[in-house]
């Protein structure tokens, strides 16, 4: 049951989000030139296609998170807030282009990886109620740093919000 609305939610959520692809190709988003980090290392924070594809992936690794933690399956919630550390652990240096990334994505970066481990270790140790305190945290990071990030001002994770 809550499966089948988590997979809903993601769905709903990837759609509205694909709904802005238009507008963001208006923004030259990152300049790489600026700062020497080249295109083409295939992913990282100043590669625009590659950054929307991560957060693409670690939105729906949240609804699996939330999910797991709802249904008390936690070695489920384990292993996407895991993915979801790891995703922030390997994409590089944050984007030159403060004017669109904002000036604290470094500092939200960090405090996303940080509670999405700290999320993986409470789940893995079978503590569902230190993660679903440590899951508010995780989604203030997302939330924190959207809303420095005029270009990520307009995603809506209100879903992801709600009370567990
Ligand atoms: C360090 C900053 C930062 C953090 C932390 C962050 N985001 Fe993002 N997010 C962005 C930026 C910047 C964009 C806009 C990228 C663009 O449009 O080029 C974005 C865009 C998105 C999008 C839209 C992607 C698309 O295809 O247009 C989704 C969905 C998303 N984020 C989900 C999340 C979730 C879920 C989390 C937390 C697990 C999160 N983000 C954490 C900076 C962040």
């Amino acid at each position: 049951m809550t499966n089948r609305l988590s997979c809903a939610l993601a769905a709903l959520l990837l759609f509205a989000c694909g709904a802005k692809h238009e507008h963001v190709a208006e923004h030259p988003a990152s300049a790489p030139a600026a700062h020497g980090h080249g295109h083409g290392h295939g992913h990282g924070h100043d590669d625009p296609e590659a950054l929307r594809k991560l957060m693409g992936a670690m939105l729906v690794d949240m609804v699996q998170v939330r999910g797991g933690i709802a249904n008390g399956d936690l070695t489920t919630a384990a292993r996407h807030a895991s993915a979801v550390a790891k995703a922030c652990e390997h994409s590089g240096p944050p984007p030159a282009d403060t004017k669109a990334y904002g000036e604290r994505f470094a500092e939200f970066d960090r405090t996303l990886h940080a509670s999405a481990a700290k999320l993986a270790g409470q789940a893995e140790a079978g503590d569902g109620d230190g993660a679903k305190k440590t899951y508010e945290a995780v989604i203030s990071a997302c939330v924190g740093c959207h809303g420095q990030a005029p270009l990520a001002m307009e995603v809506d994770l209100s879903a992801l919000q709600e009370p567990l």
